[in-house]
């Protein structure tokens, strides 16, 4: 599997996540376990997973493949100030306002992580898998692993 392939493949283990924060935003009483456990998973896997794309940004500028990368730069900074909020509103103690902070951040979470993936899938990854052969990208990102 080539490094494409694997931040793909977290893709999807982030996108199973995301459904599961959305059905706990969208349920009547919280569940509190469940909560915890989506939002220590979406930490775990996110910061490393942007690392390393950086990387693979890195090197398609290198190899004069133009990508958007602003866009691309998107990242934890954003992700943070909402898992924030939720925390601290899971501090307070009260399920009114972890409601309220879902709805207001869970779902931008939610919404923006997908839009970034759905783009670096379609825009980002189609280039770099149309340019390169399996065996160059194998090559290019063997300093990235
Ligand atoms: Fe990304
Ligand atoms: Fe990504």
């Amino acid at each position: 599997m080539n490094q494409i392939e694997i931040l793909k493949d977290e893709h999807e283990i982030i996108e199973r996540e995301l459904i599961e924060l959305d059905e706990i935003i969208e349920s009547e009483d919280i569940n509190y376990p469940n909560l915890l456990h989506v939002l220590k998973n979406l930490i775990k896997i996110w910061d490393p997973h942007e690392k390393r794309e950086e990387s693979v940004f890195k090197i398609l500028e290198k190899e004069n493949i133009k990508i958007p990368v602003e866009q691309m730069f998107f990242g934890h900074k954003k992700l943070k100030k909402h898992k924030d909020a939720i925390i601290k509103a899971i501090e307070a103690g009260s399920d009114y306002k972890l409601k309220k902070a879902l709805h207001e951040h869970g779902t931008v979470i939610s919404k923006e992580l997908r839009e970034h993936i759905n783009f670096e899938d379609e825009i980002l990854y189609t280039i770099a898998l149309e340019e390169f052969t399996p065996e160059e990208l194998v090559q290019l990102c063997k300093d990235v692993a």
